[in-house]
């Protein structure tokens, strides 16, 4: 029996469609560290909602003073280290409880409905220079080498009640010598009414970071433009140490000036600037004077 015009217009609408995906996924985030099959990432929560998998790591990650051998990775967009998390129930940070958490993009996800979670490790290859080299480049003066990365990648996953969309996402932990990084790398990523948080938090946290307005999913597809180092869709943080604890420092002025004069004020923010970046913040970091006052000498 021979199709009627109407169906066949039907097929070929949906070969058109199906032609349209398949080049969607061809192209990752440019921000990306390499993920997926293609990769030869493991993926190990395929069809559950709420689920979590555990990395034994091949290197120590030291996280603010805590040093872990193992990590999960929650489907929900987040990692945990001392126990896995189902908690679809997002909580705004700083939570002051007690675990240290990563959360690329905490909130509910659902990979039942569509999207892939996949993890890899490494300790030698391309991957292991890709981090050296963006490390240095992000964070100058540690001169810093990288031993060990661990991606994984929330790749094009739904939320969870509102099928359809397609919401990409990464987190990279590197280590080498006593540092440790993390990236949380953004592709595009949908609205979602649920409740959302990108960040991290620390046992009693102490140590915390909210990425601006993403408690607020409305505003989580900005994330593919955002940063804190001048990249669009990365986020990048040095987290072996306490970093806020730098509640100082020294600058000796060698002679009087006036920091009213223009020029004088930039000149000083610039070393101010130079020195917190040695200590491991992003070379990005921003400073500005709220008022000036003179005073004399
Ligand atoms: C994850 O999947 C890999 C194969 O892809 C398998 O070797 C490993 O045992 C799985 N791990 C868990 C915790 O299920
Ligand atoms: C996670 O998924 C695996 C299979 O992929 C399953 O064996 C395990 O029970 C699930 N865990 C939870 C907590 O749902
Ligand atoms: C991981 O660390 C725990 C305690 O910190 C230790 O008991 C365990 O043996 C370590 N496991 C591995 C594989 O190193
Ligand atoms: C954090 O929790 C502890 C109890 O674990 C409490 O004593 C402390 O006041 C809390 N701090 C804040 C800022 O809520
Ligand atoms: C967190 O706070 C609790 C209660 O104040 C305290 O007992 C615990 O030692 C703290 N933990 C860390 C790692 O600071
Ligand atoms: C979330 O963001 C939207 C748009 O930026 C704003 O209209 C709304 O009031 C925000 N909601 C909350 C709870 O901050
Ligand atoms: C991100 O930036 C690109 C290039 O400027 C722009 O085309 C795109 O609309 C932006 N996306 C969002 C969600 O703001």
């Amino acid at each position: 029996m021979g199709l009627s015009p109407v169906s066949q217009y039907l097929l070929m609408f949906i070969s058109v469609l199906s032609l349209s995906r398949e080049t969607k996924a061809q192209t990752a985030p440019a921000v990306f560290y390499p993920f997926g099959s293609v990769a030869g990432d493991t993926v190990n929560i395929s069809v559950e909602d709420e689920n979590s998998t555990r990395i034994d790591l091949w290197r120590p990650f030291v996280f603010f003073g805590r040093t872990y051998n193992k990590t999960y990775v929650n489907s929900n967009g987040h990692l945990t280290f001392n126990q896995p998390s189902l908690e679809f129930y997002v909580k705004g940070f700083p939570i002051n409880g007690s675990e240290d958490i990563i959360a690329p993009l905490w909130t509910d996800v659902d990979v039942s409905v569509n999207g892939i979670i996949s993890y890899q490790q490494y300790s030698n290859g391309n991957v292991l220079t890709q981090a050296t080299r963006d490390i240095n480049q992000h964070f100058p003066y540690l001169s810093f080498t990288a031993t060990w990365v661990l991606v994984a990648t929330w790749d094009r996953v739904a939320y969870y009640y509102h099928s359809g969309t397609e919401t990409s996402f990464q987190v990279v932990l590197i280590s080498g010598g006593d540092l440790s990084f993390i990236f949380m790398n953004y592709g595009d990523c949908a609205v979602t009414y649920n409740a959302v948080q990108a960040g991290y938090d620390t046992v009693n946290s102490t140590a915390y970071f909210v990425i601006p307005g993403s408690i607020n999913g409305s505003v989580i597809p900005n994330l593919v433009n955002s940063s804190n180092i001048n990249v669009a869709g990365r986020w990048a943080f040095r987290v072996d140490t306490a970093l806020d604890n730098v509640i100082g420092v020294q600058m000796r002025v060698t002679s009087f000036s006036d920091l009213t004069e223009s020029g004088n004020i930039e000149t000083v923010l610039e070393k101010l600037q130079q020195e917190l970046v040695k200590s491991g913040l992003p070379s990005s970091l921003k400073l500005n004077f709220r008022r000036i006052k003179k005073t004399r000498p």
